[in-house]
């Protein structure tokens, strides 16, 4: 794309398709004019779209008849009010960053790129490889040799990945990246509490990765549109990590183990997340003018199968159109939508020009989702 000069009527015109960044500066000097720089944007809008998914998900593997050889718990308590048989759980020597490294690199494979053509880095997670510092996504940008890109995490636990792909669709919708790599990774299996019934059933280890490219071509399928984004902090202690941070540090001899751990009030969160996940969908739907008979694919965040059916029974809508694959991986958090994803591309049964939505939610409490056109 350039900027061309007609003297004819003495004026300037953008030739082509695709982003245009300078600073016009005009002024007059005696009789004459001078352009030093051009600042001007593009005609034609630039459309983030998902380029590719990839996902990794460690092998080995906890039944929950395993589980109930650890905590007081049986197959069928787990499965009859969560829907979860299985989850995966990292090896001992895999962090945050081990996981998301496989689905990275499957990520950009399927996307034609190399490491030198992401701009930006973003690892939603909220069990980074290290407490705060440095991010993952910086171990991460080591790891995959992405030369000097931008690296930061995003933390919004479970609703972490929409609020990292809405980061990166705003990134490339404004022209300041082309490519941008955002992962969800987690490794819950460190945090929650294994004498804690209650919580340390629904989790599980994995990590999904998408590409978010820039598009100036109308023939390229594929758009994510802007997301809604919330959060209702007064809701924090429904599921936290109580200790470890500097509202109460660690103190050696007087925190408890379990104080580090995840703790939740599995009613509250149930309750808020049924209510957020129909308003999330609802309010997507009506900003487009849409049905949910439109749509071809509901991804949410896989918590539990009930959450999923109650949001679809107290709004009529298809279950079937949820996609729900919670009985093998559990709750990874930040991973289940990306790993979602990638399952439904492996399957075919997500092709481009499908219309979707995606919708997560949270601690925080926290809450997002975004319109798709694959
Ligand atoms: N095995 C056997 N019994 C159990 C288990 C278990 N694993 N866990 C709880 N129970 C028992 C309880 O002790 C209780 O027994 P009691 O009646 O004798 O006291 C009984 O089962 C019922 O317990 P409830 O907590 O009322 O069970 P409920 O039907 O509400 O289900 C659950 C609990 C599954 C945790 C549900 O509340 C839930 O899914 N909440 C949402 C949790 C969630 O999605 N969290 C993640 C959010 S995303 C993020 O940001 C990480």
């Amino acid at each position: 794309m350039c900027l061309t000069y007609h003297s004819d009527d003495s004026s300037y015109k953008i030739v082509g398709r695709g982003p245009i960044k300078c600073t016009v500066v005009l002024g007059a000097v005696g009789t004459f004019c001078y352009v030093s720089r051009v600042n001007t944007t593009a005609t034609t809008p630039i459309r983030a779209r998902i380029a590719a998914v990839g996902a990794y998900v460690p092998p080995r593997r906890m039944t929950n008849v395993d589980l109930s050889r650890i905590v007081d718990t049986s197959d069928e308590w787990i499965s009859s009010h969560t829907g979860i048989r299985n989850r995966h759980i990292a090896e001992d020597d895999q962090a945050a960053s081990d996981l998301a490294l496989p689905a990275s690199r499957q990520a950009l494979e399927r996307a034609g790129l190399n490491p030198e053509d992401i701009d930006l880095i973003l690892v939603a997670t909220s069990t980074p490889d290290y407490p705060g510092l440095p991010s993952t996504a910086s171990v991460l940008q080591h790891k995959l040799e992405v030369p000097a890109a931008g690296a930061m995490d995003v933390v919004a636990a479970c609703s972490g990945f929409i609020y990292a792909l809405e980061t990166a669709r705003t990134y490339v919708v404004a022209g300041a990246a082309r490519h941008v790599l955002v992962v969800g990774t987690e490794v819950y299996s460190r945090i929650v509490d294994w004498t804690d019934r209650s919580s340390c059933v629904l989790f599980g280890d994995g990590a999904g990765a998408v590409i978010v490219s820039a598009s100036d071509n109308p023939d390229d399928p594929g758009e994510i549109l802007p997301a809604i984004l919330g959060s209702r902090g007064a809701g924090a202690e429904a599921l936290y990590r109580s200790h470890g941070g500097t509202r109460n540090p660690y103190v050696p001899g007087q925190t408890r183990e379990s104080d580090l751990k995840l703790k939740m009030d599995g009613r509250k969160v149930y309750n808020f997340a049924v209510a957020i996940v129909g308003q999330v969908i609802s309010e997507l739907l009506d900003r487009q003018g849409l049905r949910f008979q439109m749509l071809d694919w509901v991804v949410p965040h896989q918590a539990n199968i009930r959450i999923i059916e109650a949001v679809a029974k107290r709004n009529g809508w298809d279950v079937e159109r949820f996609y729900r694959n919670i009985s093998e991986y559990a709750n990874t958090s930040a991973a289940s939508i990306p790993i979602a994803l990638n399952e439904m591309v492996e399957k075919e049964i997500l092709k481009r020009g499908m219309r979707i939505l995606t919708v997560g939610f949270g601690a925080g409490l926290s809450w997002g989702g975004h319109l798709i056109s694959w």
